[in-house]
Order: C-alpha cells, then sequence, then structure tokens
C-alpha cells in the first residue's frame, strides 16, 4: 500500500483555464485510476468561496468524454468529494500557511508531495511562487509548480523571471508547461521517426525540401484581447507551441528516451537556428467581414484592445537550421486567429525524384508531385503519406493518394487531452515533455531581435477578413523559397 499522498493546489481556480482544462484532466485522471490512493485537490483563489460551491463550479466542466460511459455520474461525485478550496490572496504567506494546515489535516501524517499548478497572470507569478515554497511547501515530499506562459516577453524578461524563481526552487521542481507537447500526435513524432525504418533515413536537407509548421483558429480573440495584446501571435503560438514541435521533428537522435536526454538533443537544434530576419516575417491583423449576413468584428473591435493596436493576429516566418543536417531546408511557419478553419500540422515536402522518368504525366506542375507527409496534429488527428500511382486502366494517367492513418478510424478509443499527459507525467516526475530554463533562452534568442524590430518599427500588420485564409503576404514569404504552402492545396 501506498503511504504517500500527492496534495494538488490548483492557484488561481476560478479562471478559465483552471474550469475549462486542468478540473476535468485531473477528473478524467481519476477516471481512469491513475491519481494515486491518497490525494486532495484544492482550489486556490482570492474569491470567497465554499468547497460546495467549488464542486458545483467544477461539476459544471467535467465530463466522460463519452456518454453514457459506466459509472460517470458515481465518479464526478467521488472525485468531487476530494476536491476543496482556500480562499487566499496569491502574495500572502499566512494564508499559503492556512492552505498548509488544511493540506496537513488531508495527508493525515503520510509522506506529503504536493504539486501547486499556477494558473495565473504573470505579473503575481513570482509573488505567489514565493509564498507557496516557503509557507505549504512539502516537508518530507517533493514540491513540483507547474508554470504556464507567458514565460516574460522577451530574452531579458524571461531570463530575470527564471531568476526569480530559482529564488525559490530549483530547477528540478519547476514544470514549465507547453501544452503542445502533450497532444498525442506531437508525441508520436520521435516514435515514428526513431521506431521505423523508413522515416529516418529520408530525414534530412537531402530528401526534404521544405518543413511547414501551421496553425491556425477560425475564431479572434474574443474576450482574451487583454492578454493577448500585449503578447501578439509570434508569443502566444509560435515561440513555444511551433517552435517545440520543430525542435522535436528536428533533433538528432537522443541517447535515451530520458527527459535529460531528449531536452539536450531539443536545444542543440534551439541553438543551432538563426536568429529570425524581419524580411523573413509576415505579420497581420484581422479586420471585420461580413459573410452571410453576419458581420465578424475586427481584432481592434474587442473593446479589451487599446484601438489602432497593431499587434499581430497573423504570422508567418521562414526559419532555418544552420546545421549539418538541415542547412538550407526552410522550416516554415504559420500561425493565425480568426482565419478560415482550426487546425495544427507539420507538413513535410520531399524533394523532386531525379530524372523522375514520369515528368512528363505531371505535366508543368512538378512540385505537386513530391511526396508529402502531412501530419495532422488536431483536428481529426492522423498521419497520411502523399504518393504518387497510376490511375487503374488503360494508358498511363497518375495520380496522387494518400496512404493513410486515420486515428478515428484505427482506435475506437477517445484521444486523452494534453493537460491530462502532462498532469500526470508532473506528478510522477515525469519531465520530458517540460521545458527546460535553456530551452527557454534559446527560444527567445530566436524571437527577441525580430520582435524588438517589429515593435520598434511600428510595422504595419497586413489586414485579412476575418474567416479569409490569412495575409497574401504569407504566399510570397513561401514563394521566395520556392515553396508552396500545402495546406492550400
Ligand atoms: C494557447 C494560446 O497556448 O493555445 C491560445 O494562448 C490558443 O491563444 C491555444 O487558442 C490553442 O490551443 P489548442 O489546444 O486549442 O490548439
Amino acid at each position: 500500500k501506498d503511504k504517500s499522498t500527492v496534495s494538488i493546489t490548483v492557484v488561481g481556480a476560478s479562471g478559465d483555464l483552471a474550469k475549462k482544462k486542468i478540473f476535468p484532466a485531473l477528473f478524467a485522471l481519476y477516471y481512469e485510476g491513475c491519481l494515486p490512493e491518497h490525494f486532495t485537490i484544492f482550489g486556490y483563489a482570492r474569491s470567497k468561496m465554499t468547497d460546495a460551491e467549488l464542486r458545483n463550479m467544477v461539476s459544471k466542466t467535467l465530463t466522460c468524454r463519452i456518454d453514457k460511459r459506466e459509472n460517470c455520474g458515481e465518479k464526478m461525485d467521488e472525485f468531487l468529494k476530494r476536491c476543496f478550496y482556500h480562499s487566499g490572496q496569491y502574495g500572502s504567506r499566512e494564508n499559503f500557511a492556512e492552505l498548509d494546515k488544511k493540506l496537513k489535516e488531508h495527508e493525515g501524517g503520510r509522506v506529503s508531495n504536493r504539486l501547486f499548478y499556477l494558473s495565473i497572470p504573470p505579473n503575481i507569478f513570482i509573488d505567489a511562487v514565493k509564498c507557496a515554497s516557503s509557507s505549504a511547501s512539502s516537508g518530507i515530499g517533493w514540491t513540483r509548480v507547474i508554470v504556464e506562459k507567458p514565460f516574460g516577453r522577451d530574452s531579458g524578461s524571461s531570463a530575470a523571471l527564471t531568476k526569480a524563481l530559482k529564488q525559490y526552487l530549483d530547477e528540478d521542481q519547476i514544470f514549465r508547461i507547453d501544452h503542445y507537447l502533450g497532444k498525442e500526435l506531437v508525441e508520436n513524432l520521435s516514435v515514428l521517426r526513431f521506431s521505423n525504418l523508413i522515416f529516418e533515413p529520408l530525414w534530412s536537407r537531402q530528401y526534404i525540401r521544405n518543413v511547414q509548421l501551421i496553425f491556425s483558429e477560425d475564431f479572434g480573440t474574443e474576450g482574451r484581447g487583454g492578454y493577448f495584446d500585449n503578447y501578439g501571435i509570434i508569443r502566444d503560438i509560435m515561440q513555444n507551441h511551433l517552435l517545440q514541435i520543430l525542435a522535436l521533428f528536428a533533433m538528432e537522435t537522443p541517447v535515451s528516451l530520458d527527459a535529460e536526454d531528449i531536452r539536450n538533443e531539443k536545444v542543440k537544434v534551439l541553438r543551432s537556428m538563426r536568429p529570425l530576419q524581419l524580411e523573413d516575417v509576415v505579420v497581420g491583423q484581422y479586420k471585420s467581414h461580413t459573410k452571410g449576413g453576419v458581420t465578424y468584428p475586427a481584432y481592434t473591435d474587442d473593446n479589451t484592445v487599446p484601438k489602432g493596436s497593431l499587434t499581430p493576429t497573423f504570422a508567418a516566418a521562414a526559419l532555418f537550421i544552420d546545421n549539418a543536417r538541415w542547412d538550407g531546408v526552410p522550416f516554415l511557419m504559420k500561425a493565425g486567429k480568426a482565419l478560415h478553419n482550426k487546425s495544427a500540422e507539420i507538413r513535410v515536402q520531399f524533394r523532386h525524384v531525379p530524372g523522375n522518368l514520369y515528368n512528363r504525366n505531371f505535366g508543368t506542375d512538378l512540385d505537386r508531385a513530391t511526396n508529402e507527409l502531412v501530419i495532422r496534429v488536431q483536428p481529426d488527428e492522423a498521419i497520411y503519406l502523399k504518393i504518387n500511382n497510376k490511375v487503374p486502366g488503360l494508358g498511363m494517367r497518375l495520380d496522387r493518394s494518400n496512404l493513410n492513418l486515420h486515428y478515428a478510424a484505427r482506435y475506437s478509443k477517445e484521444i486523452p487531452d494534453a493537460y491530462e499527459r502532462l498532469l500526470l507525467d508532473a506528478i510522477e516526475g515525469e519531465r520530458r515533455l517540460f521545458i527546460r530554463s535553456d530551452e527557454l533562452d534559446a527560444a527567445w534568442a530566436l524571437f527577441t531581435p525580430v520582435l524588438k524590430e517589429l515593435e520598434g518599427k511600428k510595422i504595419i500588420p497586413e489586414y485579412y477578413p476575418y474567416g479569409s485564409r490569412g495575409p497574401v503576404g504569407a504566399h510570397y514569404l513561401a514563394a521566395r523559397y520556392k515553396v508552396r504552402w500545402g495546406d492550400l492545396g
């Protein structure tokens, strides 16, 4: 029997992330039997709330994913009974000391392990870490803190944040979350590369023409303008989610699957990258658009956004890794809000077949005949490889088809939410999917100069209609590197 206990405190319990992601993920882990036998969950926030009110709030967002799963209601009741609330200021040692007292009562003298999930704005981050670590950390067990981005706004502020955090915590207590690393298909990247003979030999400049990392959302910043305007899409999506995928995609084979070995390889890739140049970036911002009688707002119509804001809601960028494997291969990123669809994908376009016997069958459009590997991270997860084949019948007509691993068709089990995997890893002390401070430094080093330039020169974004495919500048940028965005067909 396990003599230890895990106490999970969600700091910022009434916030959006806590309600939409953290509590539901904890429940899913409980439902699946993944949480330790002895665990307690505390919500911590400033507002006054009773345990019952917290449970009521949390219960609204809990689901068993697939309706009518066995014992779902029963499991929910059990789970909610293990959730409690403590009201306190984020910068108050006394309030965290009161929490400590309550946690101790629940722990009942067992070895206590404590996980704090900081789901609060960056300006109160350090105060909360200071108070939690001094007044409510575990005596004999472990204490870990999960922190959410933004990790600063640039190299300088990020380094200052890291320095401040390290006054109170060791690096191995800090779990910097990038929820894209918890997505099933992102985790599968390394399985695809390193456990299949057929991909790894092709994974270099010799066979790969370009790599595309594409993120799009079909809604704007509705309601989040206040946060977003201070960051913009480059800091919100590219510097973290897309860059993390790139690092996993492009890294050398790690010595082992150990967290440190993997992160060592990722950081090497990030440090081999050329700082992004202004001419390799296109920025855009959505403007209002009327379609089918409905008018969709412009970014600056959001009343939490300052009038005349130049913050990009779209960006495209060309990045390069100056090492032997990837010399000269463009890695193109594209990320935008209020576009025509919601999707995240990785596209790998292979080189032309040298001396292709069938060139004439493709007419003038040889680019279309190259193989392309698509990893659709979401929605409708899939991995498919575009190949050329003969159309059956007399004569010789060629066609493109997909060799397709379509997750919904292949597996009946639902794919867990990224937060489930990451929370479980944090409880188990698995650091593989969390960002180490040197990775963070390298990521900021890549983007900081161009962000300063964009903001210093007050570069005007290219305006694109809400619900469109984004600014045309993204096509020109790709065309400069002889690339066509794969998601446009
Ligand atoms: C967050 C960004 O990190 O990721 C949001 O701050 C974005 O702006 C979100 O909407 C997208 O996550 P997902 O998992 O819905 O693709």
